[in-house]
């Protein structure tokens, strides 16, 4: 077998990320170097300890978990415990897991793997962004080491979910991806309005999460609640954003529509903070900085969740 594609996600789980790690351990020709956690959906505190656990369910005690920053760059955001349940994964009281999180910062952690995986590393963002502008800052070469970078984030026609423009992740930490956009000549983005076109039905994930496998018992447990909060939020489709971003990331073959076009972060708007303004028609002049999903092999998507529910290999 080829050598694998060293993998490292930075996560605020939270049950789409979830979902989209557990998608990354089941694909054999990646091998997940690292997670390291931000604060977003939950605080840090909560987004640790569910790495942590969701290592432990899946049998990855081997991969390290570092702990980031509790807060974003300069002003305070609110978290998604709405939608995510109040520790992220659900309330429904999992003990913690055996292990801790490793001593050193996520920030420093993406720096010094960056240098060991230098030119291979796939880089996976499924949160908001301030470990990796912390450690853009503290090394601004940092992308010139990176093979890959992709991103779960913002709203490219601005129809976003957590303000009318703005989409979570980006929304809750603006400053840090206007560092981050910045910097990456390259960014692959899985948006909001991409996981909405390609939305699973409650039906097929409830006839998935009744297999007879651990990790199908353990995801139709912490998933449930949000699960029902989408039902009757968001009607028959239920919106797995971080697990489409990761399929890309893990099957990059199985997009099947991109468009690259500048993009750059609102950060002082009234009413559209947070929101990622796309210059669809090139009047900046600037760079096409970003590669955007605007479509995805449906079949591929489901497979790599049946996968990553232990159902199909
Ligand atoms: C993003 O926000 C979070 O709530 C999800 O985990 C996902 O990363 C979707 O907007
Ligand atoms: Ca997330």
């Amino acid at each position: 077998m080829s050598k694998k594609i060293p993998l490292l996600i930075d996560t605020d789980p939270g049950v789409d990320d979830a979902l989209a790690l557990l998608m990354a351990f089941a694909d054999e020709r990646h091998a997940v170097v690292g997670l390291t956690v931000a604060a977003g959906n939950v605080g840090l505190e909560h987004t640790v300890r569910n790495a942590l656990k969701l290592c432990e369910v899946a049998g990855r005690e081997d991969v390290p978990v570092f702990a980031g920053t509790a807060d974003p760059l300069l002003h305070p955001a609110e978290d998604a415990a709405h939608v995510h349940g109040r520790d992220g994964f659900g309330d429904v009281d999992l003990p913690a897991a055996a292990r801790g999180a490793e001593a050193e910062h996520a920030a420093l952690a993406i720096l010094r793997l960056s240098h060991q995986y230098a030119g291979e590393l796939l880089l996976v963002a499924l949160g908001p962004l301030t470990n990796l502008a912390l450690a853009l800052k503290l090394d601004p070469t940092l992308p010139q080491r990176v093979k890959r970078f992709l991103v779960m984030g913002g709203a490219i026609n601005g129809h976003g979910n957590i303000t009318p423009m703005a989409e979570f992740n980006i929304a809750f930490d603006p400053e840090a991806a206007h560092i981050v956009f910045s910097a990456f000549p390259q960014t692959e983005v899985a948006d909001w309005e991409a996981t909405v076109a390609h939305g699973l039905l409650h039906r097929d994930v409830e006839q998935w999460l009744a297999a007879d496998t651990d990790k199908a018992r353990f995801y139709e447990l912490i998933s449930r609640q949000t699960r029902l909060w989408s039902e009757d939020s968001r009607g028959e489709y239920w919106y797995a954003a971080d697990a489409l971003a990761m399929a890309w990331a893990l099957q990059p073959d199985g997009a099947t529509r991109v468009e690259r076009r500048p993009l750059a972060i609102e950060l002082a708007g009234t009413h559209a903070r947070g929101a990622t303004v796309v210059d669809w028609n090139r009047q900046t002049g600037a760079a096409d900085n970003t590669a955007l999903l605007l479509a995805y092999d449906r079949a591929r998507f489901e497979r790599q969740v049946q996968a990553a529910l232990g159902l199909v290999d």
